[in-house]
């Protein structure tokens, strides 16, 4: 099992200057960091993580859209908070930010518009066993299911399918979506089967299909089964959910002492949040790319019992739209945050690096009560191309993670 990082941390957070100094002298990776200015913002250019780096621990092994890699939270919540702190994500997503807080000993809150991501988040902040696992999976009276969608026979054997809906009984009563009591072990179950719905492998329920996380229309999947000439073969339901729990347990669970707290809402109005109690905030919200959510989730929509078209998943066509969405957040943010306490505010590149997120991210932070520290560019192809800026050349954007970091006045 991993030990927890938290053993072999130092007990206290940097300050700006000293985080700002380390990450100028950062050279972990045999490379120095690159200072440079473009349009007033202060850039530092390095591999900072990922490259060279030992693995994140099993339990993130969660398939989410657009999510970030824990080696990204977890650079931050080392340097700018101790055990015990305040870590937060407006959009969550599968949890990457709480999910790596809790492993570290934070405090693990969250938030996302999406309500799978409580789901898919809130069962590994708390401590599991395989065998609870296995033991629950045996209560589960699986002859209980009835075939109510037949369309769902594209991707599944009426076996597979009769199973399922049983689960999907056996869940409603153990952990009722928005209910007081929700029982840890179903809970997790249940985050496991939203994971095990579609793919590729025996691993999954479905028969060949595409990954969970973008799951095909059912038109889409009659038309795999005949291109592949197959039609889905049973599944051992349990036995793929064991499996998988195994795999993600591999390298233990979170600590028993974590608190946490994770809301389903928009990112700009975090009432649930108390003014002033954060310490650190890594996300990465929604790019301007349109996401699909609900062709994208419907089958874990259904699975969960969530109605897809009631999720008012946020499209930004224009800049200036996303902009005033990221400012509105910003605001937020500066509500929730102690004084003295980060955000690092992750965005990916999109159009092939044509637009300049952290740009956008700079200027709506203009007019807030933080102090603009600089954007971190972690660029996984430095030590090739030294080139982070994609659109110089023509060439399409490397691959790299762009991080406004602020700190509240
Ligand atoms: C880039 S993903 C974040 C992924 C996350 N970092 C992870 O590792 O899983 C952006 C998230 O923003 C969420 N989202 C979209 N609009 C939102 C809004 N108005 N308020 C809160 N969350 C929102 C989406 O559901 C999605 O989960």
């Amino acid at each position: 099992m991993n030990q927890l990082s938290i053993f072999d941390q130092d007990q206290f957070a940097a300050t700006a200057e000293t985080f700002i100094d380390d990450l100028r002298a950062f050279d972990e990776f045999g490379q120095r960091t690159v200072t440079e200015t473009v349009e007033g913002i202060p850039y530092l250019i390095n591999e900072f993580w990922t490259a060279g780096q030992r693995q994140a621990h099993s339990i993130h092994e969660v398939s989410y859209r657009a999510c970030f890699k824990a080696q990204l939270p977890e650079f931050f919540i080392n340097r700018l908070t101790k055990p015990g702190d305040v870590v937060f994500d407006p959009f969550m997503g599968r949890g990457t930010t709480p999910v790596q807080a809790a492993l570290m000993g934070r405090q693990a809150f969250g938030n996302d518009i999406n309500p799978l991501s409580v789901l898919l988040t809130r069962p590994r902040l708390r401590p599991i066993t395989l065998q609870a696992v296995a033991a629950a999976l045996q209560t589960v009276d699986w002859s209980r299911g009835e075939i109510e969608r037949e369309d769902l026979l594209a991707f599944y054997h009426p076996e597979t399918l009769r199973k399922l809906e049983a689960l999907r009984l056996w869940l409603a009563e153990r952990a009722p979506l928005g209910g007081e009591s929700v029982d840890p072990v179903a809970d997790w179950i249940r985050m496991v089967a939203i994971n095990r719905l579609s793919g590729h492998s025996p691993g999954f329920f479905s028969g060949r299909s595409m990954p969970p996380n973008q799951a095909v229309s059912v038109k889409a999947q009659l038309k795999i089964n005949e291109k592949l000439g197959v039609s889905p073969p049973d599944r051992d339901v349990a036995a793929v959910i064991l499996k998988k729990s195994k795999t993600l347990l591999k390298d233990g669970c979170a600590p028993s002492q974590v608190r946490s707290g994770l809301h389903t809402g928009a990112a700009w109005d975090l009432r649930g949040i108390a003014d002033a109690s954060v310490d650190l905030t890594v996300t990465s919200p929604p790019f301007l790319d349109i996401v699909h959510y609900a062709a994208d989730n419907w089958l874990r929509c259904w699975f969960a019992g969530i109605d897809p078209e009631t999720v008012a998943i946020d499209m930004h066509r224009t800049e200036e739209a996303w902009t005033a969405m990221v400012h509105r957040v910003l605001a937020e943010q500066a509500r929730i945050l102690r004084p003295s306490g980060y955000v690092a505010f992750e965005v990916g590149e999109v159009r092939n690096g044509k637009v300049l997120l952290e740009r956008l991210v700079w200027k709506a932070a203009e007019g807030l009560p933080f102090n603009r520290l600089g954007v971190m560019v972690n660029d996984q192809e430095f030590t090739k191309t030294a080139n982070c800026w994609g659109v110089d050349n023509g060439a399409k954007g490397t691959n790299t993670n762009r991080i406004v970091l602020l700190q509240r006045d």
